[in-house]
């Protein structure tokens, strides 16, 4: 799809703030600093729309953007990071698992992981807790950039390997510097949600 308009409806911590349409919905999941809000901005065409940071714990809220009135896709906070406090940790897991559990118009969540590295065990976790709830997933490898090109097969395997991917689940590598694997995804996310 071709984006040109892109609003943020609203950054919401409970569901009565959810947006009120029936329009199908994207999450994207995963550590913090993984690049959330990177791939959200490459997917919707825009240099930092969604608030990017080299620190992690930047996004706090679910940040609903409305794609040309046809689709959300909803950033979320990452995961694993010690800095946040316990309490809010618990209060971000259990927003994040509301949403995930609750919400009909949800098509679809990309887990985003770190591409130079193996999946850590909180990835896992998560993908364990994707497939264990039904919610269909892609898993975006991102800042491939920083992998040599040589050592892109095996980077892909280890991470297939690591999380144990059924067949359902595909793995892009991506890059948010070039754009590596924008179309791929924008053609998983429109088979999703049929836009
Ligand atoms: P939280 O909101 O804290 O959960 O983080 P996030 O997952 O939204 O990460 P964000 O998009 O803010 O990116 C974190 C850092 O990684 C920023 O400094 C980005 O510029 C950088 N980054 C994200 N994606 C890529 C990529 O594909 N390649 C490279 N080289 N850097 C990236
Ligand atoms: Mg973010």
């Amino acid at each position: 799809m071709e984006v040109h308009n892109v609003d943020l409806t609203i950054s919401a911590v409970r569901p009565n703030q959810y947006p009120q349409t029936n329009y199908p919905e994207i999450a994207l999941v995963g550590r913090s600093n993984v690049g959330k809000s990177s791939l959200t901005n490459v997917l919707i065409n825009r240099r930092n729309f969604a608030h990017t940071s080299s620190q992690p714990g930047k996004t706090q809220t679910l940040n609903f953007y409305n794609v040309e009135d046809q689709l959300y896709f909803v950033d979320v906070p990452g995961y694993g990071y010690a800095k946040v406090s316990k309490k809010k940790r618990e209060r971000f897991g259990q927003m994040i698992e509301e949403y995930l559990t609750q919400r009909e118009q949800l098509r679809g969540t990309i887990l985003l992981v770190d591409g130079r590295h193996a999946p850590t065990n909180d990835d896992v976790s998560m993908y364990q807790w994707l497939q264990y709830y039904n919610i269909p997933a892609l898993v975006v490898a991102t800042k491939i950039d920083k992998v040599k090109g040589n050592a892109w097969n095996r980077q892909e395997s280890l991470v297939n390997k690591t999380l144990g991917l059924d067949k359902q689940t595909p793995l892009i590598l991506f890059s948010a510097v070039k754009k590596h694997g924008q179309a791929a995804v924008w053609e998983w996310i429109e088979k999703q949600t049929g836009v």
